[in-house]
């Protein structure tokens, strides 16, 4: 075995997909991880599936961390207990449904058990991290650390805290996920849908607009994202992709500002997806590209390009900073 066990235990709440993930990245650098689930069976199904990841990972020497794949699952067990699964824990990531109902009554249960040094953390995509922890003894604990999925592959994660989260917990909470490999960001302040989000549905509206103004089909529009702006946004930002298209980002702005200006202004009306005339044909056209009998496929070998992605860009990042 290389690599050491640590003493910190880690609690997540929540064993599906994302909880999943997120053990199996504290794990990778030994923390002593406990699992709780509000179904019994799903922490059983969830330690039997981490067990089958983590070795499939090592046989494809796509493991992380230093431990190899048994000593990692040893770090992992589950529990039924809320409270025992949080006791002396220094960092609790929730990851129940994507509902601040649910949220907030797992987090009240979280409020009476746990003490002042723990950092409460939500996975939320969407809610902000004040709507859930308002009125808790612990409010100033709680912050959310979004993952992207699938977070084994994509390592950022935005960091969020509510007005109130103590600047300590912002710090120590990006300092632990450096720690597991992931790439934090933080945002300064909260907004609806934090940051990519935004972003991804700012293309997302846009693409939907192109697609009902029968400017491009699904395919296409598609393809100018993964042939063309993707190939660029995997490994730079989109600033500073303008910023080298013209001879520096003052440059880029005499250069286009205007024009920019001007094609935004025609972008037109916000698409209401779920009352859309053309949902029925976008959604036959992705039907036809990706039958849904054959959508675990296509995730599997979406999983295995971010993989190999990952690792081009880890090689690409150590030759740029070692010229
Ligand atoms: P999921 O539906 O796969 O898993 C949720 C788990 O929470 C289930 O195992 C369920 O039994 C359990 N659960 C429900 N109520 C509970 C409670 N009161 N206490 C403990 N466990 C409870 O959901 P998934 O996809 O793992 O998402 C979890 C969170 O992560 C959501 O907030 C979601 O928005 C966020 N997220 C999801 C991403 C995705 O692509 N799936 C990406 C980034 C964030």
């Amino acid at each position: 075995m290389a690599g050491t066990f640590k003493t910190e235990k880690i609690g997540i709440v929540g064993s599906g997909l994302i909880g999943r993930s997120w053990a199996m990245l504290f794990a990778s650098v030994g923390y002593q991880v406990t699992v709780f689930d509000i179904i019994p069976k799903q922490v059983t199904d969830a330690l039997a599936d981490i067990k089958v990841q983590l070795k499939t990972l090592e046989k494809d020497g796509l493991l992380r961390g230093t431990l190899d794949a048994d000593h990692q699952f040893q770090c992992i067990k589950g529990s039924s207990d809320l409270a025992m699964t949080v006791k002396d824990a220094i960092f609790v990531q929730e990851c129940v449904p994507e509902n601040i109902d649910i949220k907030r009554k797992v987090f009240e249960d979280l409020d009476k058990v746990v003490d002042y040094n723990i950092i409460l953390s939500s996975s939320t995509s969407c809610i902000q991290p004040s709507k859930i922890s308002q009125g808790l003894k612990h409010k100033g604990q709680m912050i959310v650390s979004h993952p992207v999925n699938p977070p084994y592959y994509v390592p950022l994660v935005e960091i969020v805290p509510a007005p109130w989260t103590k600047p300590e917990i912002r710090s120590k909470t990006k300092e632990i996920l450096l720690e597991i490999g992931q790439e934090p960001v933080l945002l300064m302040k909260e907004i609806d849908g934090f940051v990519l989000n935004r972003i991804q549905f700012a293309i997302i509206d846009e693409a939907w607009r192109l697609v009902s103004d029968g400017v491009m089909n699904v395919e296409d529009i598609d393809k100018v994202i993964s042939e063309g702006l993707g190939m660029r946004y995997a490994f730079l930002g989109s600033l500073e992709t303008a910023h080298l298209n013209a001879e520096g980002m003052e440059n880029y702005v005499e250069r286009y500002g205007e024009t920019i200006f001007n094609v935004s202004r025609t972008f037109g009306e916000i698409p209401r997806l779920t009352q859309s005339g053309s949902s029925a044909s976008i959604c036959q056209q992705l039907n036809d590209i990706v039958p849904l009998e054959r959508l675990q496929e296509r995730r599997a070998w979406r999983d295995a390009c971010l993989t190999r992605l990952s690792l081009l860009k880890k090689e690409m990042k150590q030759k740029y900073l070692t010229k």
